[in-house]
């Protein structure tokens, strides 16, 4: 089968995205610069560059064999964007335009890109369409959403074959070669692994109980690591030259902040201790993606629930 670039397989999802194709027979290249990945997620049968997408020389070799691109790389910390905000255009804007430039210069124009719900910004509409109008509220969400564009434009100037896919909450763990793939962010951020964390001394904190939802708290929808994953495979194989699809991935549905505790309660088997504190600024009150197309353009469902997200990444600490 051909070879693929996996920019950030050194990364959460990357990694299992990676672990999946190699197990489904692509070769697989990884690039990755290990400023939030980990070279030892990268299986021993890819091949891997460790080195920076703003790095061109290295983006060009990393190229050689490849017929198709799945760009993971970015820095993706919301709060961080905020503070850094030139940081993040750089990395994540110029960095892959250089790595369009040179997938240009290489002949190789099949691309899966990384996209986020957090281009939608406080969407008042659930479940959140692709057709929705993305207005990012940080910037973060500002430069996934500059990257789609860069990919309109590519697909239609340069007959690129594109997929942006847009991520709800990702969650849960998957296994190679007898080891665990999962979160190993720093600091962590996302709900699941932290709350396996939280502890009598350092509770999980909720940020607000007052939200306009069914118990007060706020509403995410999440996707299980190896769904995600096996999505970009179907991507690939439904890439179109002169097409750029966004499409979003999720569950369709959404769980509360305490559902999702009382769920991993009842998993892990003792209570999770928690302390409700004020509002964060910039939450929205739920994200629910909409998930019709990419069942019909992708034939893609995901097939693993909130418990297995919970008990894999439970698992994968122990
Ligand atoms: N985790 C989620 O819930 C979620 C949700 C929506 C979108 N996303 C997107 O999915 C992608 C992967 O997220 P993740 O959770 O696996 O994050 P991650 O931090 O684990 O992975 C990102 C990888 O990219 C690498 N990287 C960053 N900048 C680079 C550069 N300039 N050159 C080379 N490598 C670079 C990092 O070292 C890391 O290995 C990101 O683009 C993120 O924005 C994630």
């Amino acid at each position: 089968m051909s070879r693929v670039l996996v920019t950030g397989g050194a990364g959460y999802i990357g990694s299992a995205t990676v672990a999946l194709l190699l197990e489904s027979g692509y070769e697989v290249t990884v690039l990755d610069d290990c400023s939030t990945g980990h070279a030892d997620s990268v299986p021993e049968a890819a091949t891997f560059f460790q080195g920076s997408l703003l790095d061109g020389n290295v983006v060009k070799m990393a190229l050689q064999g490849c017929e198709s691109v799945i760009h993971f790389a970015a820095k993706s910390l919301v709060g961080e964007s905020v503070l850094k905000p030139d940081l993040y255009r750089t990395n994540n804007v110029i960095g892959s335009q250089i790595l369009f430039d040179e997938m240009d210069g290489a002949g190789v124009s099949r691309i899966v890109f990384s996209s986020s719900a957090a281009t939608y910004g406080d969407a008042r509409v659930q479940p959140i369409l692709e057709t929705q109008k993305a207005e990012p509220t940080n910037p973060y969400g500002e430069t996934k959403l500059a990257v789609d564009n860069l990919l309109t434009d590519l697909a239609a100037q340069e007959s690129f074959a594109a997929i942006s896919l847009r991520y709800f909450n990702v969650a849960g763990a998957i296994t190679r070669d007898g080891k665990w793939l999962a979160e190993r962010h720093s600091p962590e951020t996302h709900l699941i692994p932290n709350l396996l964390k939280a502890t009598p001394s350092n509770p999980l904190k909720i940020f607000g109980t007052d939200w306009d939802t069914k118990d007060g708290t706020c509403v995410r929808d999440y996707v299980h690591v190896k769904d995600l994953a096996l999505a970009h495979m179907q991507a690939l194989a439904a890439l179109v030259p002169g097409v750029h699809e966004i499409i979003n991935l999720g569950s369709g549905g959404g769980y509360s902040v305490r559902e999702v505790i009382d769920t991993a309660s009842a998993v892990v088997g003792y209570t999770i201790p928690t302390e409700e504190t004020q509002r964060r600024d910039g939450d929205p009150a739920t994200l629910i993606a909409s998930i019709t197309k990419a069942k019909e353009l992708l034939g893609w469902e995901p097939t693993l629930n909130l418990e297995s997200m919970i008990s894999d990444t439970f698992e994968s600490i122990q």
